[in-house]
């Protein structure tokens, strides 16, 4: 009983000092400059919305759209004035919409089928934020249509409509790194056949407008596949993550490196790949295949 007594004294010393620090540290937290506002799902929401409704009305500015920074602008990785891009069509009939929220980059992804208006389209937009101010500071986007991969509107808008990717319970979730592996490893089997990618038995893939089903998400090209300029957004929420990055070989009238111009969106559900939509830019009609 003596030995205990001497031992508590030490560790309720630690404890004091330990207590002192956390106050010290509380203390300046509360006398710092006032904090960034947090990026939250609804900041995201808001971007996304703001975004989708001047597309919808061919206005090349929007409410969260920054107006002191300098905005980068690309279209399939070219950079340019937004006033000239798919912004100023004068509007698109959006069918369809699905967005992905990433709090801890302040970044979105979202996809836009049009299918029923009078330029049909499949758009992949990332948006990135300003973490000061919370506007949209960076946009990039893949814009397909006619004469891209496997384009057809209606399938993207009919396949897109039967998937479920309602939000996974919070008992349920993946990891940010859980879901970027499995991303990746999807990517980096291309190249690479000793990749065993974590695909569910049921996994699909919307590719352009072609859909397939049953598991087969399997895809392997001839080595060597370097898969270049990846920009990821990730969303636990809904198990997602979002790849923008080149595509090698693909297209027969480009050099095969860099390649084009791609997106893959995945869903991860239990650690395992769901459902994959690919969106890939062609500078020949289907890419010279
Ligand atoms: C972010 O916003 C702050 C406040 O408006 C500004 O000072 C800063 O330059 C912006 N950063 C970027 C990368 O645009
Ligand atoms: C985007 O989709 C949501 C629901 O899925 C819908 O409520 C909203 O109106 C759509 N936005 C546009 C601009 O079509
Ligand atoms: C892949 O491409 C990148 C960028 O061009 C280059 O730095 C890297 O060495 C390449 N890796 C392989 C394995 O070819």
């Amino acid at each position: 009983m003596k030995q205990r007594g001497l031992r508590l004294a030490p560790v309720l010393l630690q404890l004091s000092m330990m207590l002192s620090l956390l106050l010290l540290v509380s203390l300046s937290v509360a006398t710092a400059a006032p904090t960034a506002p947090a990026c939250t799902r609804a900041t995201l929401q808001d971007a996304t919305t703001s975004y989708l409704t001047a597309l919808a009305a061919g206005k090349t500015t929007f409410t969260s759209l920054s107006s002191t920074s300098p905005v980068a602008y690309q279209e399939n990785d070219v950079s340019l004035d937004i006033t000239k891009g798919v912004l100023s069509q004068g509007g698109i009939k959006i069918d369809f919409n699905r967005s992905i929220y990433d709090t801890t980059q302040c970044a979105s992804y979202t996809e836009v089928v049009s299918s029923t208006g009078k330029h049909p389209y499949v758009i992949g937009t990332r948006l990135l934020l300003n973490t000061t101010d919370l506007k949209v500071i960076m946009i990039e986007s893949n814009i397909c249509d006619d004469g891209d991969w496997l384009f057809n509107a209606k399938g993207s808008l009919t396949y897109n409509q039967r998937e479920n990717w309602d939000p996974i319970p919070e008992a349920k979730r993946n990891t940010r790194e859980v879901i970027k592996a499995a991303g990746d490893a999807y990517i980096n089997a291309w190249g690479d056949s000793t990749i065993k990618p974590p695909f569910s038995s049921q996994c699909s893939r919307l590719e352009g407008g072609s859909y397939i089903s049953g598991g087969n998400c399997n895809l392997n090209f001839p080595p060597p596949f370097n898969v270049t300029n990846r920009r990821y957004t990730i969303d636990e929420e809904l198990g997602a993550v979002d790849i923008f990055h080149n595509f090698p070989f693909l297209d027969k009238s480009l050099p095969r490196d860099p390649g084009t111009q791609t997106n893959n969106l995945i869903r991860v559900e239990d650690g395992k790949i769901r459902f994959i939509h690919e969106n890939t830019v062609c500078a020949a009609k289907n890419c010279g295949r």
